[in-house]
Formats: structure tokens, sequence, C-alpha cells
């Protein structure tokens, strides 16, 4: 069976991870106990993990002309991602700035560079791209304004769409209904389910506006999938001795991309990302900790 190709229309960042004891408080100087530059970018990282589990994918998107953006490309084509959708473009690649703590939890901070010259008019350039996809992912990692004219894009060519909001900001609300799934985690589903606490709250909420699914990703806790008119129920975590969760809700919704557009349905698929994700938070890195196809499935079928 030939599957049609995932396209991820998205940020490709250079990630500069310190390692350190604690997330510093503000106006607090802690001394490191290592460091790496390191591929990652949300939507880079998502192609990566639809990539590493043997599916076709493209993403679309800008790197700079400075000594990352060769690195960034080269990292993604190592991976098995299409990057003829790649430009490369005068001024700085996008970083983010991350502190990782011995739990592995994470704080970052993203300075867009060449992720925020990626236009509509980008986009429209790669239409036919698109609306070949088998399903476009998306995140919040470009300009808003981009954003909302992929979800335009694949509303018009009728092809699925996740919209993961990281970094959760405002969305307006003409795009709800073009939302095929929509992949909060908790602090994210709070602004846009006016501060529910419950996920089964959440999920009813941005139901209600229009989205057709929703996935609250909830780290150990699990997962929480709800479809509009249909089933809603958790699906649990896997164990793992996390060291390093950066790139773990990419890796999860590239791998729920992957199940779905394959034909498990949304909790099955829900499990299957979990699996993904609970191998990634055991390795260092964001793309670097994507997990491949044998390694899931060896997983799962340990867990059976
Ligand atoms: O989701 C993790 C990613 O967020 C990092 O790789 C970083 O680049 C930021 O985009």
């Amino acid at each position: 069976m030939t599957l049609k190709p995932i396209v991820v229309i998205g940020s490709i960042n250079m990630d500069l991870v310190a390692l350190t004891p604690q997330i510093p408080l503000a106006g607090q100087t802690l001394i490191g106990t290592g460091f790496a530059t390191t591929p990652g970018g949300k939507g880079a990282n998502q192609a990566v993990a639809v990539a590493r589990l043997g599916a076709p994918v493209y993403i679309v998107g800008m790197v700079g002309e400075d000594v990352f953006g060769q690195a960034l490309v080269d990292s993604l084509q190592e991976a098995g991602v299409a990057t003829d959708s790649v430009s490369r473009v005068d001024g700085p690649s996008g970083i983010a700035s991350i502190a990782v703590a011995t739990r592995g939890e994470n704080s970052i901070i993203v300075v867009p560079g060449a992720n925020g010259r990626v236009t509509p008019d980008y986009l429209d350039r790669h239409e036919a791209l698109i609306a070949s996809a088998g399903m476009v992912l998306c995140q919040l990692e470009l300009p808003m304004g981009t954003a909302q004219h992929a979800l335009a894009l694949c509303a018009r060519s009728g092809v699925p769409v996740m919209l993961d909001p990281a970094p959760a900001a405002p969305l307006p609300d003409s795009i709800w209904p073009q939302i095929t799934w929509f992949t909060p985690n908790e602090t994210e589903a709070a602004l846009y389910a006016d501060g529910a606490l419950s996920a089964e709250e959440s999920a009813r909420l941005l139901l209600a506006r229009g989205v057709s699914g929703v996935v609250l990703k909830r780290g150990a806790e699990g997962s929480y999938v709800a479809v509009r008119g249909g089933a809603a129920h958790w699906v649990p975590a896997f164990n793992a001795q996390a060291i390093d969760t950066v790139g773990a809700g990419d890796c999860f919704n590239g791998a729920f991309a992957v199940a779905l557009t394959e034909g498990l349905d949304p909790w099955a698929a829900a499990r299957f990302a979990s699996a993904a994700a609970a191998i990634s938070v055991t390795r260092r890195g964001a793309q670097a900790s994507m997990p491949t196809r044998t390694e899931v499935d060896q997983f799962l079928a340990q867990r059976l």
C-alpha cells in the first residue's frame, strides 16, 4: 500500500542545551553540568519522528545562511525527511536556548530567526505538495498569519491537519473548524479551554469550538483522546526513566500522525505515540531522541 506523504509546515531550530541541576529562577545564576548544540524545532522534530518511523515526510520551512543552516538541513536529510521545500535565507537560523534539569524537565526560549520569514506566499509556492498530503502537521513557531494560512490551504484541499498549539497563543474563532486534531499539553489546554482543569472538561470545551478531535497530552498521566460525536477516553502512558523531555511532545505528534495515516483508530494511535514518546524521553536531544519503527514495535511487543 502506498501511503500519501505527511507534510510538516513548521519551525527548524538549532537547540543550545544546558544541563542544569534545576531550572533557574529569575535573577539566579547556576553552574551547568553539560552543554550540547543539537538539531530541534517543533516542526523539524515532528518531521524526524515521522521519518524514523518509516513514513514518507516533507517539511516546508526555512533556515538561515549561518553555520547552523546547513547542519539543520543535513540532520533532516539524514533522518529521511525530504527538504525540497526548505529554503535558505539571509540572516540567522532559528535557535532555542534550553535548560534541561535533572529529572528531564525543561524550559525553552525560542528566537525564530529564519522561521519568522516563512510567509503565506511561501506556502502558496508549495500548495501542490500540501494538497498531496495524507496529513499536514502544524505548530505555532511560525508567524501566526502563516499558521492560519496553512490551515486554510488544508481546508481548501480537504487535507486533515493536526495543530500542535505550541507555544500557545490566542487563535481566531474562524480557525477551529479547520482543525482535524488539536493536541495541547496541560498548560496549553488551559489557555484554550478557559482554564478548565480536568481533561474531560477541557476536551468538551475544545470540541465545542469546532475541532474534530482532541488529544490532551498529559505526560506521565497519559493522553485523553476525544472525537466530536464519538468516544472519549484515556490512553495510559508507559513508565519511563526520563532524562530529557525536550521533543517528547513532538515525538508523540509525529508518531500519532503516522499511526492515524496507517489506519489505526485514534486510541490505538495514541498508544503507539505514547510508546514512541516513552522511548524518546530516555535519550538526550530532540531529533536525536526519536525512535525507529523497530524500536517502537519491540517496546510494544514487550508490553502486551
Ligand atoms: O518541542 C521542543 C522544541 O521546542 C525544541 O527542539 C526547540 O527547538 C523548540 O522549538
